[in-house]
């Protein structure tokens, strides 16, 4: 079904044959709007932005890019086409019809686990509304608004869902999507990692590889639920997001470049010496992806998990990419743990697999984040050089979990709570290390010019040059 711009919101959902459904969806617009003007890119608001838009939901072709002020962009509800005669590919009522709506009993969990979702996605816009001031370059800048405005439609996806399946109580939650904010005192948002302050660019392309990238994974197993509305929903999402990671995998990657490349100008390592250069050094962003890799990984959750097991067997949520696995049903299979055994060891034990889950996600995110490291040691190798960059150990610095508050190095080695405690400012940023990196981040708004410490990408957004002015400040 083809995207219908004619109307206030944009959609595929035929909104218009739904009166009270786009009645309490436009009275919820202008809030999304105030809060857009509020806790979004701000100070941004009358930039001409070069941005994509959505035009269908085919898998190519989608979208269509020209110039757009951010408060004008055409938020709207796109959903996947439907698959037809979709059945349930998962859990106890595996190869049942799926669900065009929610069964009561599984009302309150699927409107938490949609929640949840939800609140991730203006959280982020937040979490960014000021890196604009100390954009590296044009094209950063405009991918930065690109995934701001996505995390803006993300949010509307949600609140669709909330408002045509959960009733009074989805409209409630709509409201408290804008209510909470990221890193409040009074009403922070749900999960932990996005109440972090995203105050430079380093962290904004750690953020987008590690933290969009265990969104990727959120969605995936949201995309296999038997509520075949939420599956639709976040099929097409998982198209926005791979630019979200893009940004940062390519971010990180043009870091490492321009160090390589002073490196080679100084001929040495000497982290000092770099930083005096106005480069980051490669131990320094061992520190950041140390920081922001362990705090997304606690991101999916307890190793052991009697919630998990109980949406994957009602078929509420089921594994990323689902089809690639034999069994679908899991009663029979179990998972080997491992857990601190209390005295400085590991110990491992064979735990049900449907109570694993969250541990099985949480492997397969780190097999996909292994994949941006290895393009980058590559790199950092050709360069000749003999460091290599290294994702930490999923037992280093965890806040839930098994491994809550376990002295573990990122290497995965258990060591004494002092030894700890000395050692952690070698593994992730510390105060210092953020000033300096803070001290780089200078906006740089020239068509085609580059920041000192980060080199130019490969090539333009849609095949436009990297001059091209992506974003025309007013
Ligand atoms: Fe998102
Ligand atoms: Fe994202």
């Amino acid at each position: 079904m083809s995207i219908n711009y004619s109307e206030k919101i944009p959609n595929n959902v035929n909104l218009t044959n739904e009166r009270t459904l786009q009645r309490a969806l436009e009275h919820w617009q202008p809030h999304f709007l105030q809060w857009w003007h509020e806790m979004g890119p701000t100070d941004f608001e009358k930039a001409d932005v070069y941005l994509r838009t959505a035009i269908s939901v085919d898998a190519d072709g989608w979208a269509q890019y020209g110039a757009v002020k951010m408060p004008d962009y055409r938020w709207g509800i796109f959903l996947a086409d439907a698959v037809a005669d979709r059945t349930i590919g998962f859990g106890d009522a595996m190869g049942e019809p799926v669900w065009q709506q929610v069964p009561g009993e599984y009302r309150s969990t699927l409107r938490r686990l949609i929640v949840t979702q939800g609140d991730t996605e203006p959280a982020s816009v937040e979490q960014q509304r000021l890196l604009g001031h100390s954009c590296p370059s044009l094209y950063d800048l405009r991918n930065l608004f690109q995934i701001n405005v996505e995390e803006g439609r993300h949010l509307w996806a949600m609140v669709y869902l909330l408002h045509a399946y959960f009733g009074r109580d989805g409209r409630e939650e709509a409201e408290e999507l804008l209510a909470r904010h990221s890193g409040d005192a009074d009403k922070p948002r749900i999960l932990s990692t996005f109440n972090e302050p995203i105050t430079d660019w380093l962290s904004l392309y750690c953020f987008t590889y590690f933290t969009d990238r265990d969104g990727k994974y959120q969605l995936k197993s949201l995309a296999e639920s038997a509520f075949d509305p939420l599956s639709r929903t976040c099929r097409f999402m998982l198209t926005e997001e791979a630019h979200h990671m893009f940004v940062g995998e390519t971010g990180i990657g043009r870091v490492i470049k321009r160090t390589l490349e002073v490196m080679k100008e100084l001929g040495t390592d000497d982290p000092a010496a770099i930083r005096a250069q106005g480069a980051v050094d490669l131990p320094l962003l061992q520190k950041y992806l140390n920081f922001w890799c362990s705090s997304s990984l606690d991101l999916f959750g307890s190793e052991i998990s009697s919630n998990a097991a109980s949406n994957f067997a009602n078929g509420l949520k089921g594994r990323p990419d689902e089809s690639q696995y034999e069994d679908h049903v899991l009663r029979e299979a179990s998972f080997a743990m491992e857990s601190p055994d209390g005295h400085g060891s590991v110990r491992t034990e064979q735990v049900p697999m449907l109570n694993a889950l969250n541990e099985v996600m949480r492997a397969s995110y780190l097999k996909d984040c292994e994949i941006g490291l290895r393009r980058w040691n590559r790199g950092i190798e050709r360069a000749g050089h003999a460091f290599r960059l290294a994702l930490p150990s999923p037992h280093f610095r965890r806040s839930i979990g098994a491994w809550v508050d376990q002295p573990v190095t990122p290497a995965g080695k258990i060591v004494s709570a002092e030894e700890y405690a000395k050692l952690i400012g070698d593994w992730i940023p510390t105060e210092a290390d953020k000033a300096f990196v803070r001290s780089l981040m200078q906006k740089v708004a020239e068509p085609g010019k580059m920041a000192a410490w980060i080199a130019p990408p490969d090539r333009g957004i849609n095949n436009q040059p990297l001059d091209y002015q992506y974003v025309k400040l007013q």
